[in-house]
């Protein structure tokens, strides 16, 4: 497994720190409004304990799994919503986490979906940002880090639903993708 990371872009130190200062944003802008904080399926699994182990306020948790990779590494444009939110969003103060902010298809799409259930609020939290490939206008409210443009995986992020298990964020050796 770890023979296909070429190198190591985030360590599990640098994540877990980084994590720590977001919980703390995310706590002090939140504070008395119970907000719900809606995981993306798969790849938000690892940020989004990280994030909410600890914190330090009363919040909700939901999840949504949208797919927007039919495989490998591009992006199909197309999203498809696998599971929705199971919670009633009216009125209430949303967050988003998401593993990666990279097209931007996903979270626009995502973002569209859910403001149509009339939340007080809705914002966007991602570990990672990658704005060199930029295809829709979107910005995320909250960025862990913001990375070139090389495809990595880890910490919740796969190639081909594998590596997802790893503690930090590596770059995958390019010939893994293209044998
Ligand atoms: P978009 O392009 O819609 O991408 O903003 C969001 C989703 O695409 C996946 N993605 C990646 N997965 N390494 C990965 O393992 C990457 O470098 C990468 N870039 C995008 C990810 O699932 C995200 O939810
Ligand atoms: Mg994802």
């Amino acid at each position: 497994m770890l023979n296909a990371i070429e190198r190591v872009l985030l360590t599990e130190e640098q994540i877990q720190s980084r994590v720590a200062e977001l919980r703390n944003t995310l706590a002090a802008e939140y504070e008395g409004k119970n907000p719900i904080l809606i995981g993306v399926l798969k790849g938000a699994i690892p940020f989004f304990r990280d994030i909410t182990l600890k914190m330090p306020i009363p919040c909700n948790y939901d999840f949504v799994c949208a797919s927007s990779y039919a495989a490998g590494t591009q992006s199909a444009g197309t999203v498809t919503l696998l599971k929705d939110t199971a919670m009633d969003l009216r009125g209430r103060h949303v967050v988003v986490l998401e593993d990666i902010l990279d097209t931007g298809y996903t979270l626009d799409f995502l973002k569209a979906h859910l403001l149509q259930k009339e939340p007080a609020s809705l914002k966007l939290c991602v570990l990672l940002d990658k704005p060199e490939r930029r295809r829709v206008d979107i910005e995320a409210d909250y960025v862990g880090f913001t990375i070139p443009n090389v495809f990595v995986v880890g910490y919740g992020l796969d190639y081909m639903e594998y590596y997802r298990n790893f503690p930090f964020v590596g770059v995958l050796k390019p010939e893994i993708y293209s044998k």
